[in-house]
């Protein structure tokens, strides 16, 4: 079976992948995603209205590939835009968070990101400023190891992100939710507040498996809420190192080309304008704003058509 469908696509010739080729077509047949662009073929409305907020889920199960680098890179990009943007970091780790020079909430001193959930509290205490002017951070912290049991009890657990969330609604312009990696009650309460995703993934014979589940949860969490597929933006290629061996170059080849979801960017490994930038607590746009690797996030803000290039 699994022969049989590699041969729409003859460059795959390393058996190792066969699987990685049938996973993406059981993409394209058990997620049954809405065609790209519509059945018109015109560009499908993408989410929200320029006046509402929009919530992005920065998705996938498997970590270490580049979700949180890319949510504050991201968020860096559509500042420089103009735009508002808030960092809700869903981590326990708070990557995010500390990456951005926040202090994490401490939940022995008050109320956290994890109690505000759960008592259906008004997170706007919570909310701390950044370096940069357009950007604030709904910080993590380590009780939210306990979210998902704690959602989890109370049957309803869908609802409870959205609902705090919905405090922003029309003071930011775009929130990023920089979640961990996983499949469970947190990550799917925080995927059901979202209008749309960004699947990070990097060349890994693993990730195009990752998209799959992943893609499959959202379509699980949505019907569970009577609603239409998550609008997917694209997904992105983190961690990208070149030149590659064959069989990451065909890995490469594979989620470049993906058949129902565009690739909307890929972040080659720049360790030193990263981490430096990091190290500031700023942005790369801000900190190294003439880099190529500034480059790569502006690419990806405007090919999710969160903005539209000057
Ligand atoms: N493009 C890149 N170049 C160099 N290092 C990177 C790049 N993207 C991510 N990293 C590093 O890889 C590690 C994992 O990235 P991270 O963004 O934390 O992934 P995730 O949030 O998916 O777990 C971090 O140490 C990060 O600094
Ligand atoms: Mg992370």
């Amino acid at each position: 079976m699994a022969i049989r469908r590699c041969r729409t696509r003859s460059w795959v010739t390393n058996p190792a992948l066969l699987d990685i080729v049938a996973a993406m077509n059981e993409t394209e047949a058990e997620t049954a995603l809405a065609p790209l662009g519509g059945a018109s073929g015109l560009p499908s409305p993408r989410m929200g209205r320029p006046e509402q907020t929009r919530i992005i889920a920065m998705c996938n199960q498997k970590g270490g590939v580049g979700k949180t680098t890319t949510t504050i890179n991201l968020a860096g990009a559509l500042a420089e835009y103009g735009r508002r943007v808030l960092v809700c970091d869903c981590d326990p780790q708070g990557n995010a968070t500390t990456g951005l020079k926040v202090p994490m909430l401490d939940h022995e001193a008050g109320p956290t990101q994890a109690t505000t959930v759960i008592e259906m509290r008004d997170p706007h205490p919570l909310v701390a400023k950044t370096k940069v002017e357009n950007i604030d951070v709904l910080p993590a912290s380590m009780d939210m190891v306990f979210l998902p049991s704690r959602l989890r009890e109370t049957g309803a657990a869908l609802q409870y992100y959205a609902r705090m969330l919905a405090h922003f609604h029309g003071e930011y312009d775009d929130i990023l939710l920089d979640m961990r990696p996983a499949l469970d009650t947190d990550t799917d309460a925080q995927t059901a507040a979202a209008n749309g995703a960004i699947v990070m993934v990097d060349v890994d014979e693993w990730a195009m498996k990752a998209v799959k589940m992943q893609v499959a949860q959202h379509k699980k969490i949505m019907a569970g809420l009577g609603r239409e597929s998550l609008d997917i933006l694209g997904l992105v290629i983190g961690r990208v190192t070149k030149p590659m061996g064959d069989f990451d170059a065909t890995v490469y080849k594979m989620l470049r080309n993906h058949p129902r979801i565009p690739c909307i960017g890929e972040v080659p490994v720049r360790s030193a304008d990263l981490k430096e930038a990091r190290n500031a607590g700023l942005p790369v746009v801000f900190f190294r704003p003439k880099s190529d690797t500034a480059g790569f996030f502006r690419s990806i803000a405007t090919n999710a058509k969160l903005v539209t290039a000057a």
